[in-house]
Formats: structure tokens, sequence, C-alpha cells
């Protein structure tokens, strides 16, 4: 390429405006800026958790330099990029949430002292400040400085410029490393007491958004997009309650129900239909909730629609009865699909008896429940995920440990071998569980689950 065609390419770039670059104005637009006032910053509650965490991986894996990398912003098209979010395994080790600077890295060092580095904010008296639409203040706002940051975190901070002189940074273990990202992982299955409560959080927050779902409801009925409707009402709530939305809201609508990840959402909300609406609002900490919620959308359920809905209330009841400590985890999903064996048996949907149709050679019933019953829950919606079997589902259950209970049926429209009234109906239920000393809790219990508190929860709402 040569040197004109590179100059033309670089003013396009900037083809929207031109900042002004002479020595005179620099010195005019870095000047007349009042003092910042200082503010006292105190160590936030969960500094002391991250710093245990951290000597956990630092004994996990003594004498080595650790590097976590918080990631880059992701584009989305051109120069617009998506909502930034940290690596959760960052999050988790620093205590660093929704306010991380894109691009921070956290070293581990061999003697186990932790560093964090990031790029803080440019000073008025470079271009960066205005002209930066990346990092510049006058774009993106102020960045947190390096003395504010080591003091709410509890760490040495530096100035990103210094990472690449770090010695030994090129041996250094990172998250590529699968050892490494699976211990990160795992560490992440029993919360501690600041996850817990950050969980009972967010689950709070998202009954929220349950509740705008519900009254949002008649303006669903009313539009051509009344999937939208619902998804945008809980979103709401995920953002003016939370930081963001957890995963992608599922609101899917009569026969949508039954696509397992339906997020197009673009469907009809029509009164004789139930919607399954799976959502969750994300703390800024990073935390969320995942529940699940099968609403009719009249405010009453038909006589078939609630037959299915409490077989699948049976089912996550039977989860919830076995769960304490000193099981294992598969033992919840094998209580639930007892009930849902037991239940297409007894609606003779199975070719075989219920006791038949659970050996693990058979699983006939699976046909309308092809999903698991539980996963972990935390800072991703699908956490740990790359813990070993031996930790994840054949591991024994452990006071701390948060996941969800989240069994389903779902009835195709085309699904030949039921009768015709059960076609195109889905119903999941869905709770975020904590694992007590003795047993169980079911944090998201304030959000009705049985079909008659259903309905009057929603006649309620509709009528306020
Ligand atoms: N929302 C995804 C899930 O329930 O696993
Ligand atoms: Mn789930
Ligand atoms: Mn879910």
């Amino acid at each position: 390429m040569t040197d004109s065609t590179e100059q033309q390419r670089e003013e396009r770039n900037s083809n929207r405006s031109r900042t002004p670059h002479s020595a005179e104005f620099l010195s005019y637009i870095s000047s007349g800026w009042a003092n910042r006032p200082s503010v006292e910053i105190s160590a936030w509650p969960v500094a002391d958790f991250a710093q245990a965490r951290r000597k956990s991986v630092h004994n996990a894996f003594p004498d080595r330099l650790i590097r976590i990398d918080a990631g880059e912003t992701k584009t989305r098209s051109n120069d617009t990029e998506y909502r930034y979010r940290p690596h959760s395994a960052f999050s988790h080790l620093t205590g660093w949430g929704a306010q991380t600077v894109p691009g921070s890295v956290l070293l581990i060092t061999p003697k186990g002292e932790s560093v964090l580095f990031f790029r803080p904010t440019a000073d008025r008296s470079s271009e960066e400040f205005f002209a930066n639409s990346a990092i510049g203040e006058f774009w993106v706002g102020a960045r947190p400085n390096l003395v504010a940051v080591s003091k709410s975190l509890a760490l040495e901070t530096r100035d990103l410029a210094e990472l690449e002189t770090w010695p030994g940074l090129d041996q250094a273990l990172d998250l590529d490393d699968e050892k490494l990202a699976e211990f990160v992982s795992e560490l992440r299955l029993i919360k501690d007491e600041f996850e817990i409560a950050e969980m009972r959080q967010a689950v709070d927050k998202s009954i929220i958004g349950f509740e705008r779902v519900v009254s949002c409801l008649p303006t669903a009925v009313a539009s051509k997009r009344g999937e939208r409707v619902v998804e945008t009402a809980f979103f709401s709530a995920a953002r003016e309650f939370g930081h963001d939305l957890g995963y992608e809201t599922i609101a899917a609508a009569g026969e949508h129900a039954c696509i397992l990840h339906w997020i197009i959402n673009d469907g009809e909300t029509k009164n004789d239909d139930l919607i399954l609406v799976d959502a969750g609002v994300e703390l800024e900490s990073h935390y969320t909730a995942d529940i699940t919620r099968t609403l009719p959308i009249s405010g009453t359920y038909s006589p078939i629609q609630r037959m299915i809905y409490e077989a699948v209330l049976e089912a996550a009841d039977a989860a919830f009865a076995v769960v304490r400590p000193g099981i294992r985890f598969r033992e919840v999903h094998a209580a639930a699909m007892k009930v849902i064996a037991a239940k297409t048996a007894e609606w003779g949907l199975l070719p075989v008896s219920a006791e038949e149709s659970l050996k693990p050679e058979k699983q006939f019933h699976r046909r309308w429940m092809v999903h698991g019953t539980s996963h972990h829950l935390g800072m991703d919606v699908h956490d740990c995920a790359q813990a070993r079997a031996e930790m994840y589902l054949d591991a024994e259950l452990k006071p701390g440990m948060v996941f969800t209970i989240e069994p389903g049926l779902y009835f195709q429209p085309d699904d030949e071998l039921v009768p015709a009234e059960f076609r195109g109906i889905g119903v999941r239920i869905e709770d975020d569980i904590l694992v007590t000393e003795t047993g169980a809790e079911n944090l998201s219990a304030a959000l009705p689950r049985a079909a008659t508190d259903i309905e009057n929860w929603m006649n309620s709402l509709l009528t306020k």
C-alpha cells in the first residue's frame, strides 16, 4: 500500500470529525479545570474474600507466576463494542466486577503476592483524555486511578505499561492452561458468605423482573410481538436494579416454550397460552440468578395446562427434597426423573412401565425432557463449567453449593405420540438452591411456584 492510500484510509476512519491538535489547542483544553475533590475510600467487603481465593490459587500452584486476564472488549461491528464483561475468574479473584477496566491483568507471584495491572486515567495534559474515544474520559468517563482501585480491592496496583517488563512473564501460567482453568472453576463450586449474599440479591432483583413481566402482560397481548414486550419488561429491571442480564432472556409463549433456548422472542402472546420465562438479573459483582416460571397469560391455567404444570412441580419438589450434604449431585436429577417417568407413564405416553423407562438403556420419558435438571450457578449462569466430572456431576453435595433445579415437560406441536391437547405445551420450573449444613434452601422460593399461588399473585399484580 502506498503512503497516500494509507493516509486516505486513516482519514476515512475519522470521517465523523477531526480533533484539533495544535500545541495551542492542547494547552487550552488542558487548563481551566477545577481540582477533583478527594474521596475517602475503604476496602470493599469482597476484598478479604478475594484475597483468600488468590491464596488458594497460589497454594495449588506454588512457585509459579500466575496470570489472569480480564480480557478485552469485543467488537460488535466497526468501531462499536458490546457492553464489557471481564472474565469471571478475574472478577472472582480480584473482586472487581462491572467497574473493571478492559484489558486489566492480575498477577499472582511465585511468592503468593498479588499485583493488579490496568490502564489508568489519561492525564489531562495528554491528548488521550479528549481525543481517544476508546479510553478518553470525555468519551467513556473517568477511569479509576491506581490508588483508588488499590484501596477498594486491597491489592497492589500498577500501570499496565509495566506488565510487559515483569520478570518471568513469558513463563506465566494463564487460563489457557487446562489445570489452572480447571482449578479456578472448581474454586467457585462452594460459595463463600459474600457470594451467598450476592446470590440472594440477584434472586431478589430477578423477582422484581418477574413482577414486571406479569404487569406487562396486557400490553404484550395487545402487541404483535408480545414476547419482546415480556423480554424488555424483565430487562428494564435487570438494568435498573442490577448490572445486566445473566444470559439472554427466554420469553417463549405457546409452542415456543418447546424450544429450549428460544431467545428470538418475536412471537405473539395469546390469552389462552402459557408463557415460559427463563431470566436472571446479574449484579455489578456479576452474580446472577437463573429462574424460570411458566405463567398462564390470561392469569388462569386451563385444566390440561395445570395438570402438566403440577407434574413438573412435583418433579421439582421431589428433587429439592433429596438435597442435603453428602448425596451426589446426579441424585438430584434422578429424583426429578422418577416423577417425570411416573407421570408420563400414568398419562399412557410410554411404551413401557415407568420403572422400565428409568433403566439407562431405555429412558423413553426423556423424549419430553431432553435437558438436565441442575447446573451450578454463580458468576456464570452455567458456573464452574471447567470442573472435572468427579467434582461436579459425580461429586457429593457440600454446604455452600448453589445450583438450579429445573425440570420441565415439552410436548412439541407435531408430536404424534401424545394426545392432541398436550401438543404445543411446554412447562419448566426453575429455582436456585443453596445447600445448607442440614439440607437445602430454595433461594427463589419467594417467587410463587404452585399453580394457585401463581394465579393469585398474577391476579394481585394485574388488578393493581
Ligand atoms: N437459562 C439457561 C438455563 O436454565 O440453564
Ligand atoms: Mn438453568
Ligand atoms: Mn434458566
